[in-house]
């Protein structure tokens, strides 16, 4: 392994003393990132930089109580650990400013088919679903599948570097958007794109809302990798419109690198909504935690402050790395810089490329595996998604072997 090499990242000041330099093996260890490339990419011989999970070592504090839990050796029926409402609360409390209250939280076994269950509670099959395009795909997939109408409301990409490239939303296209609209996924913040929506923007998107009548859904899984000096705003707290029209979701699981466990949550302040939101989860037991999921979520959220905060120095330290080098090895991409993630969406348009050139790019001359931006709705057109949760040597590595391949080609 190549040895620590963080000219961004002076360890000592940062008071750093997890080492995510490692590197860990993941193959064979059951894990999708390398599991399904022979199936969805066609051969095996990928640098895998793609779906959203992190490639350091699970915090030692999670580890130790999950061991420290199976040292018991029975594994029966769990009742829901005693701390987690308590500690959810609290870690929103510090961490987002944001004052939930205990009876607003319900497990749920992943925020995806939060989704699914949301749709199936609140809207009928034809009804209209607003998606922001590009967008994290199951939102609409999961609606589509479910019958509903999918609304793509396209983002606008303003900025010309990778300093000030970002997504921002045409309010007076979103009216339009959301007639006769039941209900409206936010990613906030957004996924892929890494926009951080601010208070403001989403006081607008409450407002039209309220306008057009619409549920917002605000999936918040990537809100405590927001990076400095973006603020995470709970959509809920922008106003009483929102905080009475929604169903928030979030989890410990992209932050704390746990989303094998399946430890979700959501939020329904709006006591109606959530009655007969909780009524459709409890009819099919849907509600139900499991003994690891909630023991994880009570250990990340009462433990885990200082884990997260070196993390995201780490990854606020590759994306440096990757802005810098593309900038000075290969301008024709622009990486979007996230404000929140550690996803970089890369504007790979001015490579001139067709789509499936650009495939061919990524895969079989430069052997790298990512997400296809075309995978995240039609916006995402010349796009590919980079996972920099990852040691800095295999960004290096992966940085190098698309290099080369451009330079080849
Ligand atoms: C915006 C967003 N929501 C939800 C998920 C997945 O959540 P879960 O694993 O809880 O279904 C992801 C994973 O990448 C995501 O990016």
């Amino acid at each position: 392994m190549e040895e620590s090499v963080l000219p961004l990242l002076n360890k000592k000041k940062m008071n750093m003393d997890y080492n995510f330099d490692e590197i860990i093996d993941r193959r064979n260890s059951d894990c999708l990132k390398y599991g399904v490339l022979q199936e969805r990419w066609g051969r095996t011989d990928l640098l895998p930089l793609w779906v959203a999970d992190m490639d350091f070592r699970t915090p030692d504090f999670i580890i130790q109580a999950l061991r420290q839990r199976l040292e018991h050796e029975v594994l029966g029926y769990a009742a829901a650990h005693p701390q987690w409402r308590s500690a959810i609360v609290q870690w929103l409390q510090k961490q987002q400013n944001w004052s939930v209250r205990e009876e607003e939280l319900t497990f749920i076994p992943g925020i995806v088919r939060g989704i699914a269950f949301v749709l199936q509670a609140f809207t009928q099959p034809g009804d209209k679903v607003l998606v922001m395009n590009p967008v994290y795909h199951p939102f609409f997939l999961v609606s589509e599948h479910n019958g509903r109408q999918v609304v793509h409301h396209t983002l606008q990409l303003e900025g010309e570097t990778s300093a000030n490239r970002q997504y921002v939303i045409d309010f007076d296209q979103l009216d339009k958007d959301l007639e006769g609209v039941k209900v409206f996924l936010l990613s906030n913040p957004h996924n892929p794109g890494g926009r951080v929506w601010t208070a403001d923007e989403l006081r607008r998107i409450a407002q039209l809302a309220d306008k057009h009548d619409t549920l917002v859904v605000s999936d918040e899984i990537h809100a405590d990798l927001t990076f400095v000096p973006y603020r995470h705003t709970p959509y809920a707290t922008v106003s009483e419109l929102a905080r009475q029209h929604s169903i928030t979701f979030g989890a410990p699981s992209k932050a704390f690198n746990v989303p094998g466990i399946v430890s979700s949550y959501s939020i329904v302040p709006n006591e109606q909504l959530r009655r007969r939101y909780n009524a459709y989860l409890a009819a099919s037991e849907l509600d139900e935690g499991n003994l690891f999921a909630q023991l994880v979520t009570v250990v990340a959220y009462t433990q885990g402050a200082d884990w997260l905060r070196q993390v995201k120095a780490y990854i606020s330290s590759n994306i440096d790395y990757v802005e810098q080098f593309f900038a000075n090895e290969l301008p024709a991409i622009v990486p979007i810089r996230p404000q929140a993630s550690f996803l970089v969406y890369l504007d790979c348009r001015g490579l001139g490329l067709t789509h499936s050139q650009l495939l061919d790019l990524f895969i079989d001359k430069a052997h790298l595996a990512l997400d296809d931006g075309r995978k995240f709705g039609s916006a995402g057109d010349g796009f590919m998604r980079l996972n920099v949760a990852t040691p800095r040597s295999v960004l290096q590595q992966a940085l190098r072997q698309l290099k080369d391949a451009v330079n080849n080609d």
